[in-house]
């Protein structure tokens, strides 16, 4: 059985005001009790910036140990990770996802995949039928098995003082990724995660999150005034934190609304679904 953490020094009060920068509004949740855990937590920030240090010796296989102990949807396990160091690599895929400086600059990076040709070569090994392998059922088993993985990754090595940051721009070339890391068939690259020591001047901040009348329905979805409201404030809490990070104050409508006006927004995204039956998906 689980037991409850340790309280330490992690007060109330502290918990509050970690709620309070997630949201920046007065009515945020007051928890009940805090610990170490929601603490790192509501810490969370990505990271892209990163000093020139490696990880410390055991630190990756912990972050895989943390990962591994994630839920998989009926014990499947259909995900794996590729972990990339060399830095001629790390440069060849950050130009295939759009040129990302961090994952040049980061220590390791982290492909996380959708992997059914594990399941695959098992079956035909054993002369086993696998015929549900195909079923567009299966390979969202497998990207929601990575995703849940790499959360618990991401908490595990932000508990080691690392930082992090996802990078779905692995997906703009899906073909020449998956040659990149010798993926077999029915491996696919779901989203790639740089990991390093962040650098402090860069100065990251918490990023804040729409109201929970937004996203916690009780009963029955509601697309109400509340919501309404809380799309609206995170919209000049987003201009807020933009402007304290030097960057453009656009809000978060605009940048959302943007993101996904159209194929041409997608990074050659748009494409997706041939890419995955070129690579063994039949998607049926
Ligand atoms: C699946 C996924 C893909 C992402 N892809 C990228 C990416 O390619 N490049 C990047 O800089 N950030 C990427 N991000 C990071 C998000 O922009 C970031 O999580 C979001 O803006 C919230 O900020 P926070 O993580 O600091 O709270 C991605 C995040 C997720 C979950």
């Amino acid at each position: 059985m689980n037991k409850p953490m340790d309280m330490g020094n992690f007060s109330e009060g502290h918990g509050a005001a970690a709620i309070f920068e997630r949201y920046r509004r007065d009515d945020s949740p007051k928890p009940p009790q805090w610990n170490a855990v929601l603490d790192l937590m509501l810490a969370h920030r990505s990271h892209r910036a990163y000093l020139p240090k490696k990880l410390p010796e055991g630190a990756l296989e912990t972050i895989i140990a943390a990962a591994q102990s994630a839920s998989t949807s009926s014990n499947l396990q259909v995900w794996s990770v590729v972990a990339v160091e060399d830095q001629a690599r790390k440069d060849r895929l950050a130009d295939l996802a759009g040129g990302q400086q961090h994952i040049r600059d980061c220590a390791v990076f982290l492909v996380w995949v959708a992997d059914l040709g594990r399941l695959e070569k098992l079956g035909q090994e054993r002369g086993r039928e696998a015929a549900a392998l195909p079923f567009l059922e299966l390979f969202l088993t497998g990207a929601i098995d990575a995703a849940l993985a790499a959360q618990n990754a991401v908490n595990a090595l932000e508990s080691l003082g690392l930082g992090c940051c996802y990078i779905g721009a692995i997906r703009n070339k899906p073909e020449e990724v998956t040659k990149e890391l010798n993926l077999p068939p029915k491996v696919f690259a779901v989203f790639g995660m740089t990991v390093g020591w962040p650098d402090p001047s860069a100065n990251a901040g918490v990023k804040p999150r729409l109201g929970q009348a937004a996203v916690l329905h009780r009963e029955q979805y509601a697309w109400g005034e509340a919501q309404r409201e809380a799309v609206e404030t995170l919209d000049a809490k987003f201009r807020d934190f933009q402007k304290e990070q030097g960057l453009p104050e656009q809000g978060w409508i605009r940048q959302v609304l943007s993101r996904v006006r159209g194929p041409d927004a997608m990074s050659g995204r748009h494409r997706l679904k041939d890419a995955l039956r070129a690579l063994g998906f039949d998607l049926s």
